[in-house]
């Protein structure tokens, strides 16, 4: 990709002889091109600057790589407003670089300073690997820096990657609702939405939309009934719970990949999917961003490469709900939380789990018929009833992706509803179950919590391009 990006800058270069000769690159393209060239111009940000008696080297970055492109220079071209952080426009030549480490490097003719930075008050300091938590105090610009330049590398690619997996495999895409009135999980985490004037006024009691209406927590009851029509479906967007944003694995708003598919009478089948999205995605992301990841397993999780590889290599562990309240009461380790059936599942069990496991992703399946949402379909399997649930665990984490069989069946489903109340508010949820409804089900994964995974990251608010409520009220 990056040789046949940089291969049309040169083609350009040859067709348009007449016109303006200077070719304008990207730093990837630069340091990718094959042929040197006498007249390119790269714009990026200085992120170093070493002056010598002869010679003044840049090292300039536009984002599109974690390296940098050397730019050599007569110290004549030095001025007072080219510093660490300014924004520069260079033209000169593109020549083979002498250093072992580099294939390309730009002799530069002119540097024009686009914009000047004032290094004294800017955070970010020249040639420091900076701490996660010191950058997250500057939403603003911890975009400049090297280990979030690469985590937003990796988000755009990872993305991509979740789109084509689906798109490949005959999945249609579906926008659904970010304002709904309907609270998919039913556990009560919702932001509920209204115009500013509501809030003066509230003594009016007057919604915007007639009804109550919430940021949405989940697509997935939007994508059963786009099920009912395409067969196989899928959303990845934002998504908000007003739940505990100060834990390592909690936000507020956080993105989710859902999918949902008809005709599916096994929850084996819902597993099978997930575990070929996990798979599928982190070897596109693997192969697509080398050196991104590798500045993580590296500096951030050193033990990561090695554990990812096998993962990739091995099948997921598949363990029932029951199973693994019995390995938790056998466990010599004492919890916080007792293990016992019928209570869930806290994230010190779900660690203990997957270390018990051997460190891989493990499936929970089969969970308490009370402990889980009305859409799951029951089990019908008394005295310890439950529903066809799955649970994907992953280690330092904990649940990275929830899903289950729906209850297709009218009566079943109906009897639930009634039971919590909700039958007025489900009616079209019922009306699925009576026009031709089909066994089917889907998952849904965390986005920010697969990055912080695959990437051996502790916190995931390193993981987002803005970290919401920390130092700077602006974002
Ligand atoms: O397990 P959850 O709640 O499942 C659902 O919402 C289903 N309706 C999805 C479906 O079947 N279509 O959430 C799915 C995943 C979790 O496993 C977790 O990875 C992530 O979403 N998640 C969060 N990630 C970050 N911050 C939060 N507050 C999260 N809450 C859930
Ligand atoms: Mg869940």
């Amino acid at each position: 990709m990056l040789g046949s990006r940089a291969q049309g800058g040169w083609r350009a270069l040859r067709r348009c002889s007449s016109l303006p000769r200077v070719v304008r690159l990207r730093v990837r393209e630069a340091l990718g091109a094959r042929e040197a060239a006498d007249a390119v111009r790269v714009q990026g940000w200085v992120r170093s600057v070493r002056s010598q008696k002869e010679v003044l080297f840049l090292h300039i970055n536009d984002g599109s790589s974690l390296e940098h492109l050397q730019v050599v220079a007569n110290p004549s071209l030095e001025n007072r407003d080219l510093t660490f952080g300014s924004a520069v426009e260079v033209q000169g030549k593109l020549v083979k670089s002498p250093h072992r480490k580099q294939n390309m490097e730009l002799q530069a003719e002119t540097i024009r300073v686009v914009g000047p930075c004032d290094i004294w008050s800017f955070p970010l300091k020249m040639k420091e690997r900076h701490p996660l938590e010191y950058v997250r105090q500057f939403p603003h610009l911890r975009c400049r820096n090297n280990t979030l330049g690469s985590l937003l590398r990796i988000r755009s690619e990872a993305t991509a990657a979740i789109h084509s997996f689906f798109q490949d495999n005959g999945y249609v895409h579906i926008h659904t609702p970010i304002i709904t009135s309907n609270d998919c999980e039913g556990a009560g985490e919702l932001f509920q939405i209204g115009a500013s004037s509501e809030v003066r006024e509230s003594a009016e009691k007057t919604h915007f939309f007639n009804v109550p209406a919430f940021l949405t927590v989940s697509g997935q009851l939007h994508l059963e009934v786009m099920a009912g029509a395409f067969t196989h479906v899928f959303t990845f967007g934002p998504t908000f719970r007003a739940e505990n944003s100060q834990s390592r694995r909690h936000l507020a708003e956080f993105y989710m990949v859902e999918a949902e598919l008809s005709f599916t009478e096994s929850l084996q089948d819902i597993m099978q999917v997930m575990e070929d999205l996990f798979k599928t995605v982190t070897s596109t992301v693997l192969s697509k961003c080398p050196r991104d990841v590798e500045l993580f397993h590296k500096y951030v999780a050193p033990t990561q490469k090695d554990r990812l590889e096998q993962i990739l290599k091995n099948k997921f562990v598949t363990i029932s709900y029951s199973e693994a309240v019995e390995i938790l009461k056998q466990a010599s380790q004492t919890f916080t939380f007792k293990p016992e059936w019928g209570c869930d599942l806290q994230t010190e069990h779900e660690k203990y789990l997957v270390k018990h496991c051997g460190e891989v992703p493990v499936f929970v399946i089969n969970y308490p018929y009370d402990l889980k949402p009305f859409y799951m379909r029951d089990n019908e399997d008394g005295p310890q009833h439950t529903v066809a649930a799955v649970d994907l665990l992953v280690p330092g984490i904990g649940e990275l992706c929830g899903g289950s069989l729906r209850e297709e069946r009218l009566p079943f489903l109906e009897s639930r509803l009634q039971r919590l109340g909700l039958t007025d508010a489900y009616q079209w949820y019922l009306d699925l179950r009576k026009f031709g409804s089909v066994p089917h089900g889907g998952f849904g994964m965390g986005f920010e919590r697969y990055l912080q995974y695959i990437l051996g990251v502790d916190n995931i608010k390193d993981v987002i391009p803005f970290p919401r409520f920390s130092h700077s009220c602006l974002l």
